[in-house]
């Protein structure tokens, strides 16, 4: 399957990292799904799995609190966390690009129940609020996003995000994307404690008042 747009080519790069270091167990699948279709991998990224480690404990004690909310999955790629982190009561969308849905119904199971779906949308023309999410979890995505989208998600939901230091900026790769971070208000981003820290990838847990309520 070819991607429509380029930047979801960068999926591949996240998942070979944690194929790579067996961190996730679906990945496995995935990579066939790799390897059958052709497509580059984007190459090994620690920070990525070590983001995807800090992100699935942050996204735990989030679940331990609040175990019947919904997690909407910004740029969800070819993530598995739903498949680790299910606690069976949860609801949990992935958003991202049509087609990516359509890869992931290639390789994962039982995509579509109540509980768990994915929702296709581009994030730079189209809102997110339909989804009533209570926390938004964004790994790896923010960055790609136009500057006033990304900061549409965080300043409106509680969540747990990963954003990128500004020195990535000019991230070099084959592909027809860049990082959009280095315009980012970088202001709303200082106002919060970071959580943790992969050398310029930080992951924190963003809260605006009380559960399911948007910053007014
Ligand atoms: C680096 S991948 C990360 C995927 C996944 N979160 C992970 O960590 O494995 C970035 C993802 O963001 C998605 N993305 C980028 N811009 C987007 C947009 N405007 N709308 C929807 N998804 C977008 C891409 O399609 C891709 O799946």
């Amino acid at each position: 399957m070819k991607f429509k747009n380029e930047v979801s080519k960068t999926l591949m790069g996240s998942l070979y990292s944690r194929a790579k270091d067996e961190y996730d167990d679906l990945s496995v699948l995935a990579c066939d799904y790799i390897r059958k279709n052709e497509l580059a991998s984007g190459g090994y990224y620690k920070h990525a799995v070590q983001r995807t480690e800090i992100m699935d404990r942050e996204v735990t004690k989030l679940i331990e609190q609040f175990p019947d909310a919904t997690y909407v999955n910004v740029g969800c790629g070819m993530c598995t966390r739903f498949y680790r982190l299910d606690n069976g009561r949860l609801k949990w969308i992935e958003v991202d690009f049509p087609d990516v849905g359509e890869a992931r119904r290639a390789v994962l199971p039982n995509e579509q129940s109540k509980r768990h779906y994915f929702a296709g949308k581009d994030l730079n023309s189209e809102s997110i609020d339909d989804l009533k999410a209570d926390f938004v979890i964004a790994e790896g995505c923010l960055m790609y996003l136009e500057p006033r989208a990304a900061n549409a998600i965080i300043c409106y939901y509680d969540g747990i995000y990963e954003v990128c230091g500004s020195n990535r900026k000019d991230f070099p790769g084959k592909w027809k994307w860049k990082y959009n971070w280095e315009t980012m208000d970088l202001n709303v981003i200082a106002k919060y404690p970071f959580w943790h820290d992969t050398s310029d990838h930080w992951v924190m847990r963003i809260e605006h008042g009380k559960l399911g309520n948007k910053k007014s």
